[in-house]
């Protein structure tokens, strides 16, 4: 309950922005384009983002007692970049960092980037020969292990050093010692994209639009979803997610569970954004139009009241001019 009703505040805060928000809890909220104001654009790429990782480990949130040496409070994404051919596949123009607005290239072949929750600086990607780390020192990548394969996927488990990784032609492989040691995940075919949630479960969905999870080294199909689809995209969980990951399917979102089940979200996208991260939850990036658009939930929020407090005092100055003006009399008299 308390989940869903996070999610309702956090999950596309920019419903917050676009005011009539019901609280009804039956009522979906309905993503139009005007959830993508200017106002909250930070960067204009020339391509569209179709990935934005903002990492909850050390890059974004340091200990107090850390130096703080670091451009402390600019939250650091990754942002890969790709066109869609006429068969509607990807074809990636690179993976860069966003901070304050400010992109860099990072990885020219860069497809998707991947981090742990945990106290590390590290960021790793997928790339199409292998698996790159990010060097927050330099702003670059450096190859990381031995794996050359060709990468569309990468998902960090938390609390090991295994990452899973998925190829061009659809195969999953668990990669451990540094990078060095791959096994294929036979259990799983035709994944088009991973996603891990908090408590590294694999959530993948495969070419016909059904989605799946991988546990234990069990797979099963999560339920309940609509069939016949022709969009599906996981979503990486917001941090407040205990397991289980968001995902939309066609125009819904839903949430879907490790025990294989799913359920209604509170979204239906008319517009759909390119890209989604709401993993930090409290600011969230999502991208539209080759735009990357931040939300930060309580400036939004602070904004609105603002906005509610200034009308309140606008209504109120005809009254406000002339009780002054009646004290100034009063004073003369
Ligand atoms: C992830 O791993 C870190 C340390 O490896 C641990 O402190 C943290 O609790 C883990 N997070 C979750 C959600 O399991
Ligand atoms: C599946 O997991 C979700 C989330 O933990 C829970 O709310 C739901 O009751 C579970 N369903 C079944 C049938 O176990
Ligand atoms: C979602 O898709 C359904 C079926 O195509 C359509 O009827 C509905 O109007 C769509 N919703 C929005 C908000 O565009």
């Amino acid at each position: 309950m308390k989940l869903i009703l996070f999610f309702t505040v956090s999950l596309l805060a920019g419903l917050a922005y676009s005011a009539p928000v019901s609280s009804e809890e039956d009522e979906n909220v309905v993503v139009t384009p005007e959830f993508f104001p200017d106002e909250l654009a930070v960067h204009t790429f020339d391509h569209d983002p179709v990935k934005i990782l903002t990492p909850l480990n050390a890059l974004n949130f340091e200990d107090d007692d850390d130096d703080e040496s670091s451009d402390s409070d600019a939250t650091t994404t990754f942002v890969v970049l790709a066109d869609k051919d006429d068969q509607g596949n990807k074809v990636y123009k690179g993976l860069y960092s966003l901070i304050s607005g400010e992109a860099t290239k990072i990885l020219e072949n860069g497809r998707d980037a991947a981090a742990a929750n945990d106290d590390t600086k590290l960021v790793y990607f997928a790339a199409s020969d292998g698996i790159y780390v990010y060097n927050a020192e330099k702003k670059s990548a450096d190859k990381y292990g031995s794996v050359s394969d060709d990468l569309i996927g990468i998902a960090k488990v938390n609390g090991s050093d295994a990452i899973y990784v998925l190829s061009a032609d659809h195969f999953v492989y668990k990669v451990t010692e540094n990078g060095n040691k791959k096994e294929k995940v036979d259990a799983i075919v035709d994944a088009q994209q991973i996603i891990l949630d908090y408590q590294n479960n694999l959530f993948y969905y495969t070419s016909d639009k059904s989605v799946y999870v991988y546990v234990n080294g069990e797979v099963k199909k999560i339920g309940g979803l609509p069939e016949h689809a022709s969009y599906v995209e996981i979503l990486n969980p917001a941090f407040v997610f205990d397991n289980g990951a968001p995902v939309i399917v066609d125009n819904k979102s839903y949430l879907i569970y490790e025990n294989g089940t799913s359920e209604a979200g509170d979204f239906e996208f008319q517009v759909k954004p390119t890209a989604y991260s709401m993993e930090a939850t409290l600011i969230q990036y999502y991208a539209y139009n080759k735009k990357v658009y931040e939300y930060n939930v309580l400036a939004i929020i602070l904004g609105e009241m603002m906005e509610e407090l200034k009308k309140f005092l606008d209504d109120k100055t005809d009254a406000i001019q002339s009780i002054a003006t009646r004290s100034r009399s009063d004073l003369r008299a």
